[in-house]
């Protein structure tokens, strides 16, 4: 079983003594290994969330289920992220500003499409939009170098691609959303 109290732990000992990111991408990578005892911890995911797990000025453990088909636009996060996946699918694209525009327009650069067992490490300056291609919920654990739900960052507008203010609600809205339209 995926015990969330120890992993915790694990982590801010990472952050606060260790060698922080690339420590917590071996201990994600170690957990994801058997996504069967995540399921034990969790339950089969089956509703749309955001779970905070621990957060704090330099550390945020969240267990995120997409809904089905669940889309989130383009993003940044200012800190450094590591995705795990354990059920489902996450389809990442990952954007870059094209150089020059003003408005902060973005192109697309690359996409990366993770499933169970996969993880994944995000500098600060990354840029991603999220998918779940599936018509069942996909499961992840996300961990980021910092206060997820404080820090000011950007998101772009879907239609336009133009950079805005990241509105965390917005964000959050969608989950509740997705679990209206099942
Ligand atoms: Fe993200």
């Amino acid at each position: 079983v995926f015990d969330v109290d120890v992993f915790i732990s694990k982590c801010k000992a990472a952050v606060e003594y260790g060698n922080g990111q690339k420590e917590i991408n071996s201990l994600v990578k170690n957990i994801m290994s058997e996504p069967s005892n995540i399921i034990k911890t969790f339950g089969e995911p089956t509703k749309a969330e955001v779970q905070k797990l621990y957060v704090s000025k330099t550390l945020t453990i969240l267990h995120i289920v997409w809904g089905p088909q669940m889309m989130i636009m383009p993003h940044d996060h200012q800190m450094w992220a590591i995705i795990g996946i354990y059920a489902g699918r996450e389809d990442n694209i990952f954007w870059r500003r094209i150089r020059g525009n003003e408005k902060g327009k973005l192109k697309a650069i690359g996409a990366q499409s993770l499933e169970a067992r996969d993880v994944v490490s995000l500098g600060p300056d990354v840029v991603h939009s999220v998918t779940n291609p599936l018509e069942r919920h996909t499961g992840a654990i996300h961990i980021y170098g910092g206060d997820f739900f404080n820090e000011p960052r950007s998101e772009w507008d879907p239609e336009s691609y133009e950079e805005g203010q990241y509105n965390v609600e917005n964000t959050l809205k969608k989950f509740n959303t997705s679990n209206c339209d099942l």
